[in-house]
């Protein structure tokens, strides 16, 4: 037999149809075609929504492995890490002016932020809808593990990023909190008697990786690179690029507790 991607969806149809016409108590069942009429599809397309969940990311994910390359310069001293905090100000001043880098990587950052939880939320409100079977009454659906572990590690993380800019950003939160002094407030943020600082780094650094290691996992899917020969390699590739990558980011503040720099 011939398929065409039309004829695949509709007798694809045709058996949710037939599933799910009778209910639990075979009473019948609310059904909802998975291929909506053209006046009812969506005004962005799913595939759209997918292209800036994944640009979104590769501007995030870049940003991370420079910003944790960073970090390490902590390693070298108080010089190397305070004069690199000056160095990215002044990059391209005579370009962008004075800071004007940092500012256009946080616009960037910014509008990948948004246009990421954006396009996420929405993608997952329409999958809940489009669910065809609806169940017994009372009967809440929760969602799968997978989809309740990215929405809640995406919230920490956008929680954590919050706290963290007052933190050592603006200072606000830091108990040195001064302007490009990095080291110190690096050193001064992360002591024994501020255990629960470090912690809750730690605890957001998991949460990065869990969301990062299944959102490069997805891409792949996607991108259709996943076959089954491929997917333990592909899955090992995610998970080793989000290891190095918080490994890479949590020695600096454990370090910093434990005295090591
Ligand atoms: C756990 C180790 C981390 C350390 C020690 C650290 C350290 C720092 C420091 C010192 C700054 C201020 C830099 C400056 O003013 O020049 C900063 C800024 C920032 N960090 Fe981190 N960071 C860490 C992890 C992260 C993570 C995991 C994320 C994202 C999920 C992140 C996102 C940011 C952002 C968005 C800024 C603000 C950049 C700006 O607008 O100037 N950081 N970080």
């Amino acid at each position: 037999m011939h398929w065409t991607v039309g004829g695949l969806s509709s007798a694809l149809s045709g058996v949710v149809t037939q599933v799910s016409s009778k209910g639990a108590a075979g009473k019948p069942a609310a059904v909802k075609s998975p291929n909506p009429p053209a006046a009812k599809r969506p005004l962005i397309p799913a595939v759209l929504l997918k292209f800036v969940i994944a640009v979104s990311a590769v501007v995030l994910v870049g940003y991370l492995v420079v910003h944790m390359i960073g970090n390490l310069q902590i390693f070298f001293g108080r010089d190397a890490i305070d004069g690199y905090a000056v160095w990215l100000r002044t990059l391209l001043a005579p370009v962008l002016g004075n800071e004007g880098l940092v500012w256009a990587v946080r616009a960037a950052l910014t509008i990948s932020v948004v246009g990421h939880i954006w396009a996420a939320t929405l993608l997952a409100l329409r999958a809940k809808k489009a669910r065809p079977v609806k169940y017994a009454a009372g009967n809440k659906v929760k969602g799968s593990y997978t989809t309740r572990t990215m929405r809640w590690g995406g919230v920490i993380v956008l929680l954590f990023v919050i706290y963290h800019i007052l933190d050592l950003t603006t200072g606000t939160l830091n108990p040195n909190g001064e302007h490009l002094a990095v080291y110190d407030n690096v050193t001064a943020d992360f002591t024994p008697e501020r255990w629960y600082v470090t912690l809750f780094y730690v605890l957001a650094l998991v949460s990065i990786f869990f969301h990062l290691r299944h959102g490069l996992w997805s891409a792949t899917q996607t991108l259709g690179w996943s076959t089954n020969r491929r997917e333990p390699i592909l899955k090992a590739i995610a998970t080793t690029f989000s290891g190095l990558l918080v490994v890479g980011f949590l020695i600096v503040p454990i370090s910093a507790t434990f005295g090591w720099i």
